[in-house]
C-alpha cells in the first residue's frame, strides 16, 4: 500500500475519525502530525461511541502502530487520561503508541493563558477550545517551550519551567492579573510522567523512515482542517498548527516524496465551531435542522456547530492548497429529507464576483454566497453500500461537487458506522481505501 495523507478540507469536524478508522486496516502505521487535544475524533463501534483527542483511532486496530509526531503539543494529563479510557476497552495502548521526543509539552499555564487571552478579547475572541493549544505553540515559536525529550530529565524540567514561569508571570503582571499555578506540583508530575513515558519515546522521523524502508505503509492523519491551518486558514480565526499537507512534512520529519497520495475529507455541507467567517452559514431553522440531523455539536467542547450549505470555493481552495487527488464526501445522509440543496459556487463581494478566498478577513466577512440549486433526493441513503444504491439525485449532487472541486469522489459516507460507506470502484483513488 502507498503512504496516504488524510486532510480536512473545511473547518474541521468533517468526519475524519470515521474515515481513518475505516481505512486503517490498509496500513501498518497511523501517524498524527499536528495539533493536540483540541481535536475530537468520534469513532462508533456498534452501540459504543469513543471520542479520541490525541491518540489516533488506529489504536483500536490490533497491531497498528500509532505515532504522535514532533508537530504535536501534548498535554501529559490529557494523554494519560485518554490512554486509560482506551485501555478500559481491553486495548494495550502503550504497546502500540509512540511519542516523539521533539513534540512539545502543553502545561497548566498554557490553559490559563488561553482562557485569559479569550477573556481579554471579549467579543473579538477566537472561540478556541480553551485547551491551551495556542499559547503552547507560542512558547514553541518563541523558543522557550518544553519538549518531550526534556521531561525525561528532572534538571531540564526545572530549567524549562523556570523560563516559562518567568515569561508567564511577566505577562500576568502586564495584564494586572494573578493566576495560581502550582509549579512545584507541575514539575513533580512531569518527572513522574517522563519516567512512565520514557520507553515509548522515539525519534519519530527516523522510526518512520526505517518502517517505510521496510515496506510498511503509513497513514498520515491530520487534525483540524485546511481553513483552520495557521498559514492557509482564515487567519486569525485559525488554530496554531499546520493542519494542511505541509504539516506532514514539518510535523513528522517525512520528506514530501514519501507521501504517495492525498485524500481530502469534506462534509456534504459546511460547519464551523468558534468565530470567524462562514459565508454559507444558515442562521435559521434550516441550519438548526442540519445541526440536529447531523449531531453537529463539538466532540471536544460540546459547543453547537454553525451550519451552512456546501461551499465549493472552500473545498476547491483546499484541494489546490493540499493537492487533493480525491475527496471523501461525508454525512451525505444528513441531506436526505431536503427538497432542494443549494451549493455555493462563488462569492459576491459588493459588486464583484470572487472565486477565491480573500486574505482580508473583513472582505471575507462581507462575501455573500452565489448558489446553484440542486434537486434533493428525499429518500433515506443510510442503507446504501454501492454507487448504484444511491438515488439518482444524490449521484448528481456528488458528481456536481466532484466537478466543482475538480477531483474525484472515491468514497461517500452515509452514516456514522464504518460500513455505512459507498466506495466508488471506478475512482482511481478508491484503491487507497481497501486493505
Ligand atoms: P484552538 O485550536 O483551541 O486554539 O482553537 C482555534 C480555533 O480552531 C477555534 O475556532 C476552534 O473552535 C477551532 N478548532 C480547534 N480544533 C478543532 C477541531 O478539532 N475541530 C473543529 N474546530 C477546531
Amino acid at each position: 500500500m502507498p503512504n496516504i495523507a488524510i486532510i480536512g478540507g473545511q473547518w474541521g469536524d468533517e468526519g475524519k475519525g470515521k474515515i481513518v478508522d475505516l481505512i486503517t486496516p490498509a496500513f501498518e502505521i497511523v501517524a498524527r502530525f499536528n495539533g493536540g487535544h483540541n481535536a475530537g475524533h468520534t469513532v462508533i463501534r456498534g452501540d459504543r461511541k469513543l471520542v479520541l483527542h490525541l491518540i489516533p483511532s488506529g489504536i483500536l486496530h490490533e497491531g497498528v502502530l500509532c505515532v504522535l509526531g514532533p508537530g504535536l503539543v501534548i498535554d501529559p494529563a490529557a494523554l494519560e487520561a485518554e490512554a486509560k479510557e482506551v485501555e478500559a476497552l481491553g486495548i494495550d495502548v502503550w504497546a502500540n503508541l509512540v511519542v516523539s521526543d521533539r513534540a512539545h509539552v502543553l502545561l497548566p499555564h498554557h490553559r490559563a493563558l488561553d482562557l485569559m487571552s479569550e477573556e481579554r478579547k471579549g467579543s473579538a475572541r477566537l472561540g478556541t477550545t480553551g485547551r491551551g493549544i495556542g499559547p503552547c505553540y507560542e512558547d514553541k515559536a518563541a523558543r522557550r517551550g518544553m519538549r518531550i525529550a526534556d521531561v525525561l530529565i528532572r534538571e531540564r524540567i526545572d530549567l524549562r519551567l523556570a523560563a516559562l514561569r518567568e515569561h508567564f508571570e511577566a505577562l500576568c503582571r502586564g495584564y494586572g492579573v494573578t493566576r495560581d499555578i502550582d509549579w512545584k506540583k507541575t514539575a513533580d508530575d512531569l518527572e513522574a510522567f517522563g519516567a512512565r513515558i520514557a520507553p515509548r519515546v522515539r525519534d519519530v522521523s527516523a522510526l518512520l523512515h526505517d518502517q517505510m524502508t521496510e515496506g510498511y505503509s503509513v497513514l498520515f492523519e491530520g487534525a483540524q482542517a485546511t481553513l483552520l491551518d495557521l498559514d492557509h486558514g482564515t487567519y486569525p480565526f485559525v488554530t496554531s498548527s499546520s493542519a494542511g499537507i505541509g504539516g506532514v512534512v514539518t510535523g513528522l520529519g517525512v520528506p514530501p516524496q514519501k507521501i504517495d497520495g492525498i485524500l481530502g475529507i469534506v462534509k456534504a455541507y459546511t460547519t464551523r465551531v468558534g468565530t470567524g467567517p462562514l459565508p454559507t452559514e444558515l442562521q435559521d431553522e434550516v441550519g438548526e435542522a442540519l445541526r440536529e440531523r447531523g449531531g453537529e455539536y463539538g466532540a471536544t467542547t460540546g459547543r453547537p456547530r454553525r451550519c451552512g450549505w456546501f461551499d465549493a470555493v472552500v473545498a476547491r481552495y483546499s484541494a489546490r492548497v493540499n493537492g487533493f487527488e480525491g475527496i471523501a464526501l461525508t454525512k451525505l445522509d444528513v441531506l436526505d429529507p431536503l427538497e432542494e440543496i443549494p451549493v455555493c459556487v462563488g462569492y459576491r463581494y459588493r459588486n464583484t464576483r470572487l472565486d477565491e478566498i480573500p486574505a482580508d478577513i473583513a472582505i471575507y466577512e462581507e462575501c455573500r454566497p452565489i448558489y446553484e440549486n440542486m434537486k434533493g433526493w428525499k429518500t433515506m441513503t443510510g442503507h446504501a453500500r454501492e454507487w448504484a444504491d444511491l438515488p439518482v439525485e444524490a449521484r448528481d449532487y456528488i458528481r456536481k461537487i466532484g466537478d466543482l472541486v475538480g477531483v474525484e469522489v472515491p468514497l461517500v459516507s452515509v452514516g456514522p458506522d464504518r460500513d455505512a460507506s459507498v466506495i466508488d470502484n471506478r475512482a482511481r483513488t478508491s484503491s487507497w481505501l481497501r486493505a
